[in-house]
C-alpha cells in the first residue's frame, strides 16, 4: 500500500471536485450529482481522501441522516482502479461514520458496478426487491425562463394514458416516436434513428393536438407551441421563426409543436405571391434541418389539410413520419364513450357506439357535454335550487342518445374520401 488515506480537508476540495468529476464517466456514478457531493464537502459531512506522492488518487464521501449514512461517491482515479483502494477508502469512511454514531450505512450503485462484489465482502448486504426510484422535478434556472418566454411547460404526466381508444394510432406513434426518442442507445443497437420530426393529419377533431400533447407527456419533455399568429405579431413571421428556432436550439430537451401547419408552409406558387407565405415556408425548410441536429427534441406538426402543405417541407429528410390519425373506429369509440361517460355501468355504450358512426373525438366530447348538461337541468327542474339529489346518477343513456341526436358529425363522408384519398398519396410510417 502505498498511499495515505487522511481525513477531507478544505484544501482537498478542488483536488476532491476534480475526482469526481473525472470518474463519473467510469461507471463510478451514485445517484448524488457533484453538486450534492461538494455541498456535503462544504458541510463538513464525513469524507477521506487518498494520496499518493501528495497527489490525492482518490476520495470517499458520505452524508449522515440520522442513524443512517449514505454513502454518496467512492471516486477513484482511472489508474489506481482495480488495486483495492476503494475497499481502502471504505473502511476509512466507515470508522469515521461509526464514530459519528451511525448504525446503518447504505450506498446505492448502479447496477452493472463492479464495486458490488467489494461491498459484499466488506459485509454489505445487497438488498433484493429494492429498485430505486427517483423523480426529477422540472427545471428550474436559466432554462425555465427561457420555457416561460417561448410560452412552453411541462405537461402532467398522464396525458398518454389518457388517450381513450385510437389503439393503432397510439400503437404506431408508440413504437415509432415514442420508444426511439425514450431509449435512444437500444434504437440505436438496431440501426433505427429517432425520428426529429412528424406530421399528423387527419380530419378535425380526431385528436392531432391531444396526440402531440400525449407524445411530450409521456417523453416528459417540456411542450411548446409554436402559434404563427402570435409569433406574426412581432411583424415579421419568417424572422420570428428564426428566433424561435434559436431559442428553442438553447433547451436540453423539447417537443415543438406547430398546429395548422399548412398556413405557414403551403404550395409555394411560382411567381411568389405578394404578402404570400413564400419566404416562411423557404424560412421553415431552413430550419429543419439545424433542428433535427439536435438530440432529445421531436417537432411535432398538425394539418387537417396535408395535400395543400408544400410538398418540399414534407420529403422524407426533413419529416421521418407523415401519421394520418382518422376518425375513432367501433372500439375506439366505445373507449371515449367510456372516457366521457365515466365507465357508469347504467350506461348503454355500446348504443351510444353505434349511434355516433362518424363522429370524432371532439364530437363525442361535445355530445357528453350536452347529455350531462341536460340531466343537470332536469335535477333542477325536479328538485329546484339547493344541493340536489346527491344520488342522482347523471346523464342516462337516454340523455346521451338524445344528445347525439342533436349533433352533427364534423366529419362527412366526402370528408373521409379525401382522407383515404390522402392517406393513399401521403402517409408515411
Ligand atoms: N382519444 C381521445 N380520447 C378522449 N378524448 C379525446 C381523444 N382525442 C381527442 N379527444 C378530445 O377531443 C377534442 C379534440 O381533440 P384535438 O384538439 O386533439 O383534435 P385535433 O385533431 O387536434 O383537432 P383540430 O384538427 O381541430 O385541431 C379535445 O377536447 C380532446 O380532449
Ligand atoms: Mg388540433
Amino acid at each position: 500500500m502505498n498511499w495515505l488515506i487522511h481525513d477531507y480537508r478544505e484544501s482537498d476540495l478542488a483536488a476532491v471536485v476534480h475526482l469526481i468529476d473525472t470518474t463519473a464517466e467510469l461507471g463510478q456514478e451514485s445517484v448524488f450529482s457533484l453538486a450534492e457531493c461538494i455541498g456535503a464537502l462544504t458541510s463538513r459531512q464525513p469524507a477521506v481522501v487518498a494520496v499518493h506522492q501528495g497527489v490525492p488518487i482518490g476520495a470517499a464521501l458520505a452524508c449522515v441522516a440520522g442513524e443512517r449514512a449514505w454513502v454518496m461517491r467512492i471516486a477513484i482515479s482511472s489508474a489506481w482502479r482495480g488495486r483495492g483502494l476503494a475497499s481502502a477508502l471504505l473502511v476509512e469512511l466507515e470508522r469515521r461514520l461509526v464514530a459519528a454514531r451511525v448504525g446503518r450505512i447504505a450506498y446505492v450503485l448502479p447496477e452493472e458496478d463492479l464495486l458490488g462484489e467489494g461491498l459484499l465482502n466488506a459485509g454489505y448486504t445487497r438488498r433484493p426487491a429494492v429498485a430505486y426510484f427517483e423523480k426529477v422535478e422540472p427545471l428550474h434556472g436559466p432554462s425555465a425562463n427561457l420555457l416561460e418566454d417561448l410560452g412552453g411547460r411541462f405537461l402532467p404526466s398522464d396525458l398518454w394514458a389518457k388517450v381513450a381508444g385510437m389503439e393503432a394510432e397510439k400503437d404506431l406513434i408508440e413504437r415509432r416516436v415514442v420508444l426511439p426518442l425514450a431509449q435512444p442507445e437500444r434504437a440505436a443497437r438496431h440501426g433505427v434513428r429517432p425520428p426529429r420530426a412528424v406530421a399528423l393529419f387527419g380530419p378535425p377533431g380526431t385528436g392531432k393536438t391531444t396526440f402531440a400533447r400525449g407524445i411530450a407527456s409521456k417523453l416528459g419533455w417540456p411542450f411548446v407551441e409554436l402559434l404563427p399568429s402570435r409569433l406574426a405579431d412581432e411583424g415579421n413571421l419568417a424572422a420570428a421563426l428564426r428566433d424561435a428556432f434559436a431559442r428553442i436550439a438553447e433547451l436540453e430537451r423539447v417537443l415543438v409543436f406547430i398546429d395548422e401547419v399548412e398556413e405557414i408552409a403551403p404550395v409555394r406558387t411560382e411567381p411568389a405571391q405578394p404578402g404570400g407565405m413564400h419566404g416562411v415556408t423557404n424560412e421553415l425548410l431552413k430550419l429543419i434541418p439545424g433542428f433535427r441536429e439536435g438530440d432529445e427534441r421531436l417537432l411535432v406538426c398538425a394539418t387537417n389539410s396535408i395535400r395543400s402543405l408544400d410538398p418540399a417541407f414534407l420529403r422524407p429528410g426533413r419529416f421521418d413520419y407523415l401519421i394520418p390519425i382518422g376518425t375513432p373506429d367501433t372500439a375506439a369509440r366505445a373507449a371515449i364513450w367510456a372516457r366521457y361517460t365515466d365507465g357508469r355501468a347504467d350506461v348503454d355504450v355500446a348504443r351510444l357506439v353505434e349511434a355516433s358512426e362518424l363522429f370524432t373525438p371532439a364530437d363525442i366530447e361535445h355530445a357528453a357535454r350536452i347529455a350531462a348538461q341536460a340531466a343537470f337541468e332536469r335535477d333542477l327542474a325536479e328538485i329546484g335550487a339547493g344541493a340536489g339529489d346527491p344520488r342522482a346518477l347523471g346523464a342516462s343513456t337516454e340523455d346521451y342518445l338524445a344528445a347525439i341526436g342533436q349533433c352533427r358529425p364534423t366529419v362527412t363522408p366526402a370528408m373521409i374520401d379525401q382522407f383515404d384519398a390522402d392517406i393513399t398519396a401521403h402517409a408515411r410510417f
